[in-house]
């Protein structure tokens, strides 16, 4: 068995189950949300630590006003209905990503959740929100060399350029999926993924179930993991 401590889900489709449903993008995202407290409590019963999930990339401001002014809402809506779930289930709140451009209601209720959640030792749910993964690694090099000036750090190496990152306290990331379809990786933890395993299923994210994450879970416990060196299986 491998271990599987962090999962990151690359959460897409919810403007096409709209379309497939004939109904507006915010449906599709609204039935996200639904999904995600689904998701969330089923891998936190499965002994999973680490869930990342991408919610609102650097890029997704290209959007229209409407329907980012909809995803900056659905915090509000996740952690309404379900913070008490959240904290009976022992789940960790974590945000990832440029917190500047976050508008500030949307801020307060991601914060009041983090705050709230703050003693909990179960899974920890990071929010990859107004993440971009080239914008993380470029401030993380800003950071160094700010450090690196004021004489606190000395030689980088990979170990110590993790700390730079937001993921600094999570566990390395073992499995990447990416619903409905798309063979790319959209800016999305481009260092912590190195070893990952990836799965893509074409479900369209509204429509993820337990079962689906079986399924994800099912492809990583069939690959063998060999971090770069040779795989003795192989008949190579
Ligand atoms: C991608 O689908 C999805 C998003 C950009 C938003 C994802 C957000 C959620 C699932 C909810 C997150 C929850 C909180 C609490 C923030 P898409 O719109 O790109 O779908 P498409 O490619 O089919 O158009």
């Amino acid at each position: 068995m491998n271990t599987l401590n962090h999962v990151a889900i690359i959460m897409d489709g919810n403007g096409r189950w709209a379309k497939k449903n004939s109904l507006p993008r915010s449906a599709g995202h609204y039935k996200g949300v639904e999904v995600l407290r689904n998701i969330t409590i089923y891998a936190n019963r499965l002994g999973i630590k680490a869930l990342t999930v991408y919610a609102f990339s650097t890029e997704n401001w290209k959007r229209s006003a409407e329907e980012v002014n909809y995803i900056m809402s659905l915090p509000k809506i996740f952690f309404s209905s379900y913070i008490k779930e959240l904290m009976d289930n022992n789940v960790k709140i974590n945000i990832i990503g440029d917190r500047e451009r976050i508008p500030a209601e949307t801020m307060k209720v991601i914060n009041d959740a983090i705050e709230e959640t703050s003693r909990n030792t179960g899974l920890v749910l990071s929010f990859a929100f107004n993440y971009g993964s080239r914008d993380e690694i470029v401030r993380a090099c800003k950071k160094y060399a700010q450090d690196y000036k004021e004489g606190k750090v000395e030689d980088l190496d990979e170990e110590s350029f993790k700390s730079y990152l937001y993921t600094n306290d999570l566990p390395e990331v073992d499995l990447l999926i990416r619903t409905a379809g798309e063979l790319r990786v959209s800016n999305f933890l481009l260092y912590q993924i190195a070893y990952s395993e990836f799965v893509v299923t074409d479900t369209l994210w509204p429509d993820f179930t337990n079962e689906t994450l079986d399924y994800c879970i099912e492809q990583y416990q069939g690959r063998k993991r060999s971090f770069g060196g040779r795989d003795e299986t192989k008949n190579n």
